[in-house]
Order: C-alpha cells, then structure tokens, then sequence
C-alpha cells in the first residue's frame, strides 16, 4: 500500500514548528540557570507517568480535589440556575468534570478548550454519550494565547473550571493573567472555579513529588529522553538525578534534573556544558495560603466568594467571581 504523503507546504510547517522549538530549547538551556518549559514533560510516555502520579498514595492533591468537588458540586450545581455553559481550560480527559456534570439537573453545555486534538475529541465523544442532555462545544486551542468561544453561548450563564491546581505551575505575573482571562470568558454573572493547592507541612509537600516509586522521578527524567527522541538530542538519562525542594520563600516546590558530574551534551549541532550538580530547572508547583490566594485574584479583578476545602486543609477549590464596580 502506498504511504500517505504530507503535503510539502505541510511538511515545511512541521519543519519550522519545530526549528522554534528547537530554539527555545536552546535558549533555555544556555540561559543561567539552565530551563527546560513543562510543556516538554508532556510527550506520549510523559502523558501516562504524569496518570499514575495522580494515583500515588504521597500524592494527595488529585484524590482530595475530587473528594471535595464530590461534596460541595450539588448544591453549587443546583445554584447556577437553568442551562449553564462549563468553560473549561486545558480540560484533558474531563475526569473532573464528570463529577460537575454529574450533579446537573437539566441541559447545559461544555465547552472543553483543550491543545490536544486528540483528547479533546475523545473526551468530548465520551462526554456526548455519557450526558445526553449535555451540549458539547469542544475548542481546540492553547489557552495561553487568544481563543475565542462559541458565540451560541453568549446569553448562558458561565462557569470557568480551571482544576487540577495547574494554576501553580504558572509564575505570578501568567498566572494572574490567567486568573483575568478566567474572569472575561465568565462574564459579569459567572462564576469561577480554580483548584489550588494549600501551604502546609513541608514534609508532606515534599512527599508528593518525591514518591518512594520513584514515579515523579521517572517523569521529570524523561523529559531528557523527550530530547532525545525527538530532538536529537544525547543526554545520558543516567547521569541525571530527580530533585523536587520545598522553597519556602516563594512557597513552591520546584523540579530540578541535576547532573551528576561536569559533562557537555549535544542537542543537534549544538553543544551544552554541564558542570557537576548544575542543574535544568523544569517546573514549579506553587502552594498558597488562603490570604496569598485571595491577593493574587484580586490582582485580576476577581474576588473569593468562598473557599471548598477537606477536613485537614490539604487542597482548596476556590470560587471566585469578578468584583463588582
Ligand atoms: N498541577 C499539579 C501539581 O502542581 C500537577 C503537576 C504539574 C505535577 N506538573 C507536575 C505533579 C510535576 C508532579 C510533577 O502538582
């Protein structure tokens, strides 16, 4: 059987897509200190270390989010009134969801915005059969970079979910303009729902991104793999080494891969020099107080009408809305 043949214009898009972000790679790599963008942990394997980090006893956040949706999501479900519009953003799989479409009375709509076309339509399929009465816009978009919505549902009332405490992984400045975007796609009378993760023990932090299964581990490893793979790239995964601290003055934790000994790797026709414990900062994972939270809404116009939490004030699903005047 002959092989479909890409289009050359198309061929040349690939090309150039990924010639930046080759060099964004690069940019990130000779910078001081040395980064890598979370977008990279994201590849196929990455996807499915990422599922079981959500499953893993020292990873307390997804099992206690779902706990506390599961509890305050009927009445607040109820609250929202007749066909409401869920807009939610980097909606994956729409696990989450079920558990806010699960308490609806009526019809309603879903617009998932979602990068992966791939998830968005299997989750959007999954959700069609599952909720008949549920409309389902999917939006295929980057959520970091304009998008527009349905205009069908201009006249709903809204409801922004933004789960997951993924709001932590931007620094301040992103995510409070994340935090405004969520308060324009709501409107003036919508609502808005942001899972984030609260300040507490350190050690308990820590636990969650330093799993005794080495899972979180092997997920920021292969990040390095990634390169490899599909950027031809020659890291030697081996002499890298997992490191998530707890940094109390920015109330984060931060993933780091270390090298173990002074080494150059090269990534295309480029060289890079690592010297020994130097490391590639790949991501941050911010925890807030309740007072942080509330500031940082109220640098994007919004205000915390109230404040979902467990029993040991583990994790926090914050409902938020624009402030008035
Ligand atoms: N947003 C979640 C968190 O901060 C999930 C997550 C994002 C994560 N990147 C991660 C979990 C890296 C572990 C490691 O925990």
């Amino acid at each position: 059987m002959k092989k479909p043949s890409t289009s050359p214009v198309s061929r040349l898009e690939a090309h150039r897509a990924d010639a930046s972000l080759i060099e964004e790679i690069l940019a990130g790599l000779t910078a001081t200190p040395k980064r890598l963008h979370p977008k990279f942990l994201y590849d196929a394997h990455g996807s499915v270390l990422f599922d079981r980090i959500c499953e893993l006893p020292e990873y307390y956040l997804t099992r206690t989010e779902t706990k506390i949706l599961q509890h305050y999501a009927p009445d607040f479900m109820r609250s929202l009134g007749a066909n409401p519009a869920i807009i939610e953003l980097g909606s994956g799989s729409s696990l989450k969801t079920r558990i806010l479409l699960d308490a609806l009375t009526g019809p309603a709509t879903y617009v998932p915005v979602e990068i992966s076309r791939s998830h968005l339509n299997m989750a959007a399929e999954d959700l069609r059969q599952r909720y008949p009465h549920l409309q389902v816009l999917p939006v295929c978009a980057d959520f970091t970079h304009p998008f527009s919505l349905p205009q069908s549902i201009d006249s709903q009332r809204k409801l922004v979910f933004f789960p997951g405490s993924t709001l932590g992984n931007f620094y301040r400045e992103e995510a409070v303009q994340l935090l405004r975007l969520m308060g324009r796609l709501a409107g003036e009378d919508g609502q808005v729902l942001v899972g984030a993760d609260l300040r507490k023990d350190p050690k308990i932090i820590e636990a969650a991104y330093n799993d005794s299964a080495g899972i979180t581990a092997a997920f920021n490893l292969n990040v390095l793999t990634r390169l490899n793979n599909d950027f031809d790239a020659d890291f030697d995964v081996q002499t890298f080494e997992h490191r998530a601290p707890w940094v109390a003055e920015d109330s984060r934790i931060e993933m780091h891969l270390v090298s173990k000994c002074a080494q150059s790797v090269r990534i295309g026709e480029q060289t890079i020099e690592l010297s020994a414990n130097e490391s590639i900062w790949t991501e941050s994972c911010h925890k807030y107080d309740n007072s942080q939270f509330a500031e940082l809404s109220a640098a994007a116009g919004l205000t915390v009408e109230e404040i979902w939490t467990d029993p040991q004030e583990l994790f926090s699903v914050q409902r938020l809305k624009n402030k008035q005047g």
